[in-house]
């Protein structure tokens, strides 16, 4: 993927200033994402912890949460950064939030500039979803 491409230039940096602000004092593991809506505005969110530690939220949940509070619920890409190397992957429960939402492009980026670019049909294959609910 050109590092040249707006798009991910723009996403990883958004995201890695929403890291900048995660709580993460348990895992000392900072998560910084960044939802892209289609009217091109971006939403940021970091992981927050707590010491009741199933309380805690991913930062791609909550980037997503931040897009919809603000009417951004139309989106289409979401950046992730970490400090992992290859890059660390959304959980199970952030990609099917993420699949809600219509997000079709996931960047995994890390502070040592490596990045993925992926599609969300690979990384959640035969999603849940709103068809699931059509019985008759
Ligand atoms: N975490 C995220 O923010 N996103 C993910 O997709 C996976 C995990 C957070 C949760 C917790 O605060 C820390 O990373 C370690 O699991």
């Amino acid at each position: 993927m050109p590092a040249s491409d707006p798009v991910v230039y723009s996403m990883t940096r958004a995201a890695a200033a929403a890291r900048e602000n995660a709580y993460a004092p348990y895992s000392d593991f900072s998560v910084g994402a960044a939802a892209l809506a289609r009217d091109g505005r971006v939403f940021t969110g970091c992981n927050v912890e707590n010491v009741s530690y199933g309380l805690s939220t991913c930062a791609e949940r909550n980037a997503i949460a931040a897009a919809v509070c603000q009417g951004g619920h139309d989106l289409t890409t979401i950046a992730v950064v970490t400090s992992a190397s290859p890059p660390a992957s959304p959980c199970g429960a952030c990609r099917q939030v993420m699949a809600e939402f219509g997000i079709e492009r996931v960047i995994l980026a890390n502070l040592a500039g490596e990045r993925f670019d992926l599609q969300m049909h690979d990384l959640l294959p035969a999603a849940f979803d709103r068809t699931s609910l059509e019985t008759d």
